[in-house]
């Protein structure tokens, strides 16, 4: 993936997932030596990680239920020069298997992502058992997700405390009916709704984001050279158990068993 990958704007880019994909991307081009690495990104949107992935030479097939995200998703993918390598479907996550039927029956994915999904979806435990569907045996199945504990601390730091304590005993995370995610996860959650699915094996959990809330805008603003540093930090920071649970998101890989 190029070192555009994965950048949003607000936030620091420490590349801990990035780099993540780039090594299951390296995994699945020397598995796969005369074709493209073949990815599925459910709940892909715009394409923020389908469009670096197919600029990195993977066929990248995009699935998401809204028509809007995936008219965006191909003008970035146009204007990057690698539309001939992006696939957008609309269809739900919930009917993956029927909506990629071809790619389940000629092998299955290398890589699955389903990044900001677990969220949205009605079942995260449905969506789940879907993209254990779509990966190959070996693939991996990446995930990140948005985090119930740094939702806490964030509301806390901004002085809302009413919201603080709805996202902490909310059963699904959330601070009240105008909150637009459906649940907030955390590390040990994610982890059960993919092993939950019998298929899959998690291998690394990781946060995502750890400096979003803490750092101050003289940092941000501080040109280059302060935000290289804000990204090393938080690539030191990314695998720290304790840190990675008040990161924005989550991040879990896991891997698809045989069947
Ligand atoms: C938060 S965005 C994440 C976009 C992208 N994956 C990223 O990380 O930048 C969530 C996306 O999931 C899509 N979505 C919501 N419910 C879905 C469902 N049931 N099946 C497929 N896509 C869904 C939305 O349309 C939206 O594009």
């Amino acid at each position: 993936m190029n070192a555009a990958a994965g950048e949003r704007p607000g936030t620091v880019d420490g590349g801990a997932v990035r780099r993540v994909l780039d090594a299951e991307v390296e995994r699945a081009r020397a598995a796969r030596p005369d074709g493209r690495p073949r990815v599925v990104d459910v709940g892909g949107g715009s394409g923020s990680w389908a469009v670096p992935l197919a600029a990195a030479g993977c066929a990248v097939t995009v699935v998401d239920v809204s028509p809007n995200a995936l008219a965006a998703l191909e003008r970035r993918a146009r204007e990057a020069e690698v539309h001939a390598l992006v696939t957008p479907v609309q269809g739900d996550a919930d009917q993956l298997p029927e909506v990629v039927a071809d790619l389940i029956d000629s092998g299955g994915a290398d890589l699955v992502l389903g990044h900001g999904l677990l969220e949205v979806v009605d079942d995260p435990a449905r969506a789940a058992a879907s993209l254990a569907a779509v990966a190959a045996p070996g693939a991996a199945v990446s995930v990140l997700a948005s985090s119930r504990n740094a939702a806490v601390l964030w509301h806390v730091l901004a002085g809302r405390l009413e919201e603080a304590r709805a996202v902490l005993t909310d059963p699904d995370g959330r601070y009240g009916p105008e909150d637009t995610l459906r649940r907030r996860l955390d590390g040990p959650t994610v982890t059960a709704l993919l092993e939950g699915t019998r298929r899959l094996r998690v291998e690394l959990v990781q946060g995502d984001g750890l400096l979003e809330a803490w750092l101050p805008h003289a940092v941000r603003d501080g040109g280059p050279t302060a935000l290289r540093g804000a990204a090393e930090l938080e690539d030191l920071a990314a695998g720290v158990p304790a840190l990675r649970e008040v990161a924005a998101r989550l991040h879990v890989l896991a891997r698809a068993l045989a069947p």
